[in-house]
């Protein structure tokens, strides 16, 4: 059985975290791993369901994808997590409670966010619409020391993909021979 462990995406809305999560996967699950992926979206209509936006709300959003997450990598599963996680106290409490905890920083500008706006948030946040949107009037704390960074404005998906499964395989956490050919 493989070893399981956490892959823990971060990063604003739209910066590509459920893309990469999904290509990490999929590449995965060909070369029979066991991966679930827990996406914000989804987790907030059925886990979190009625759980809003404060402080609060969000820290216990990610304390429930954090305790999901633990059990199944501890049960040999990748588990893939792709949730804003804004905090990064809460971030960390995780971290310190998964043996095998890897984060990825998707970093992408406010402004490419802006001119992306894949569901039409940010306009509307902006607008002042939707109150307390992460990066416009609601913090995000970046990482200090991720496993990963990915810049999905300068990287095209597979270039970030790549990198991601790079730093597993150098942490022994996948095969070599489970890398993309180059
Ligand atoms: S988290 O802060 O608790 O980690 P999560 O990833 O689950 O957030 O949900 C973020 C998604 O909820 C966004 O991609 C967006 O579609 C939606 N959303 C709705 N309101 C907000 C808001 N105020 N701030 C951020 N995202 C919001």
């Amino acid at each position: 059985m493989h070893e399981g462990f956490t892959l823990w995406f971060t990063g604003l809305s739209g910066a590509g975290k459920s893309t990469l999560a999904q290509r990490i996967a999929t590449h995965l699950r060909a070369r029979d791993y066991k991966v679930e992926v827990l996406d914000g979206d989804e987790v907030r209509t059925n886990l979190s369901k009625g759980l809003g936006f404060s402080k609060e709300d969000r820290d216990t959003n990610i304390r429930r994808i954090g305790y999901v997450a633990k059990l199944l990598s501890r049960n040999g599963v990748v588990a893939i997590t792709a949730a804003i996680s804004p905090y990064r106290e809460i971030r960390d409490e995780v971290r310190a409670s998964i043996p095998n905890f890897v984060e990825v920083f998707v970093k992408c500008p406010l402004e490419e966010l802006v001119r992306r706006d894949v569901k039409g948030l940010y306009k509307r946040a902006l607008a002042g619409e939707i109150q307390g949107f992460t990066g416009v009037s609601d913090p995000y704390e970046e990482p200090l020391n991720p496993e990963v960074t990915v810049e999905t404005d300068r990287e095209t998906a597979e270039e970030s993909t790549r990198k991601i499964l790079r730093c597993l395989a150098a942490k022994g956490l996948i095969a070599e021979t489970d890398l993309p050919p180059a």
